[in-house]
């Protein structure tokens, strides 16, 4: 039999972070969605100021080093190309204050134990590693939604189709007022391709698919310690 291409097997891990994270499969409630919003928002400045970049810096590949910067501008700067000129937090903030938090509550929160130890375990994946398993560490999650991994409304919309719905649903919300999760169907639709692409043309090269596998899931790993995480903090709270 012949042996499976880096790309399915990386498509395997993602498949099954989104059958397996309970997170995706568990109610969404007020509660959650509210840590959603205050973690998230942090999570996003985090990763794109700082772990992304550190494997932009250990990119030898001109093109793609470029390509990493500047979705990471995408997201904490501003997206020209999908949110008119907001950087991504900036429009989660956005859709926080719809869901009745005041940007000021937004902006005081602390980052949960959960997602304090994310971010050690990122920086052990992302800084000073091979800048394939690096590249593979800013996509994987980007990758989720992108539609056909999972089940159900993830399998057909990807995650943040399976958000829309939901929040949608939960808060009365339609159209624009959803935009922080419509954006990022088209925008990581970009971004993941750019990693699976580079694992496509480098990983046989180099001689590095099982490590580039065993990153991916990782960083999976990770990230559903993350949601888990909002997920109880969400439950902690006490509102449905
Ligand atoms: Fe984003």
């Amino acid at each position: 039999m012949a042996k499976k291409s880096v790309l399915a097997r990386l498509d395997e891990a993602v498949d099954d972070f989104c059958r397996r994270t309970r997170y995706f499969h568990e109610d969404m409630t007020r509660g959650r969605a509210r840590i959603f919003v205050m973690q998230h928002r942090m999570n996003t400045r985090q990763r794109n100021s700082v772990l992304k970049l550190k494997v932009a810096a250990n990119c030898p590949d001109w093109d793609t080093r470029i390509e990493i910067i500047k979705a990471c501008s995408q997201e904490v700067i501003a997206d020209h190309a999908h949110g008119g000129g907001r950087a991504h937090w900036e429009i989660l903030e956005d859709l926080g204050s719809r869901i009745g938090l005041k940007r000021s509550e937004i902006r005081a929160a602390r980052p949960l134990r959960s997602t304090q130890i994310a971010w050690a375990a990122w920086e052990g994946l992302m800084a000073n590693r091979h800048w394939l398993e690096g590249i593979v560490a800013n996509t994987c999650a980007e990758r989720a939604n992108v539609p056909g991994y999972g089940t159900g409304i993830m399998k057909k919309r990807g995650w943040f189709g399976l958000e829309r719905e939901r929040w949608g649903k939960l808060f009365h919300l339609s159209g624009d007022e959803l935009e922080f999760f419509e954006l990022h169907e088209t925008a990581d639709i970009e971004h993941s391709d750019m990693g699976w692409r580079a694992v496509e043309r480098f990983a046989k090269k180099l001689n590095i698919e099982d490590a580039v596998v065993a990153a991916c899931e990782k960083n999976l790993d990770v990230w559903e310690l993350y949601l888990n995480g909002i997920g109880a903090a969400g439950d902690r709270l006490g509102v449905r």
